[in-house]
């Protein structure tokens, strides 16, 4: 099995902060990771480098099998498709649906005179469809819920048909449906073998989909723990990670995470 991903000592430092620290960290073919930690953890910077957005300070990143800095990375980044808040804010609320996606497959967003093979066409509609949002391909980005906005934003990262996702908090500022749903969604391209390897970024272990299979433990810009969910999502493991005591539950294929106060009298 050859290597998707392979970071060795990736270290970052921004002015006088390290925000990685040597992180060793392998992703191989047909692997869907989570990266779990908590807020200021160093993930979006990890998942920035993964992306061919950001090079480390020190340390090798091969992605796809490609040395950053030996790369060009505008033949990289089609390669990989990525969805983060940062990206979402650059789509014009004017933009229609479809457009949103299908202009991904030109690495720009607004549409403006770009000719669209059908084939793209096709890919969109199908890409929309999977998503749950074709009935509202025809509607302004503008006018969509939250919840719809984040799965149109996956939609359009699959567009270039990428050999990696990689998704930074796509459940961020969703309700308790709008998370379900996306949960759902996720799950059904992890278990799809056809998917991408799948790199998913997220705070809350409630919001691991199910048929993710593996876990990196992020905590203050080192790696904690990684390996298969079940054997990295440990009490001991997340409590260390996010600094307070946490028990941790699993159940129907999804993860529960609380504090772990001696019950009340
Ligand atoms: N360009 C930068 N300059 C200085 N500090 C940064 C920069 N980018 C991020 N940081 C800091 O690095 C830490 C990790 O940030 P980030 O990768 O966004 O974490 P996470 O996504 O896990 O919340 C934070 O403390 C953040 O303030
Ligand atoms: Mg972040």
């Amino acid at each position: 099995m050859s290597a998707v991903l392979d970071l060795k000592g990736v270290t970052v430092r921004r002015g006088k902060s390290t925000i990685l620290d040597g992180v060793d960290w392998q992703v191989n073919e047909g692997e869907r990771w989570v990266v779990l930690g908590p807020n200021g953890a160093g993930k979006t910077t990890l998942l920035q480098i993964l992306a061919a957005r950001s090079h480390p300070t020190s340390g090798t990143a091969d992605l796809l099998g490609e040395r950053l800095g030996r790369v060009d990375v505008f033949e990289l980044r089609p390669r990989i498709g990525f969805s983060s808040a940062a990206l979402a804010d650059r789509i014009p609320g004017h933009e229609r649906v479809r457009d949103v996606v299908l202009t991904a497959a030109y690495g720009v967003t607004g549409r403006w005179q770009e000719d669209y093979e059908e084939f793209d066409e096709q890919r969109a509609t199908d890409l929309l469809a999977a998503f749950d949002v074709a009935d509202l391909s025809e509607r302004h980005y503008g006018t969509l819920s939250e919840g719809e906005r984040k799965r149109v934003q996956i939609a359009r990262a699959l567009m270039t048909d990428p050999e990696m996702l990689l998704l930074d908090e796509p459940a961020a500022g969703l309700d308790l449906a709008g998370r379900e749903e996306l949960v759902g969604a996720l799950s059904e391209l992890a278990t799809d073998e056809a998917s991408p390897v799948l790199v998913l970024v997220t705070h809350h272990v409630e919001e691991i989909p199910p048929g993710f299979t593996h876990l990196l433990l992020l905590g203050q810009g080192t790696v904690q723990a990684a390996g298969p969910i079940a054997e990295v999502l440990t009490a001991d493991n997340l409590s260390a990670a996010f600094g307070i005591p946490l028990m941790v539950a699993h159940g129907g294929g999804r993860w529960l995470a609380r504090a772990a106060r001696p019950a009340a009298r």
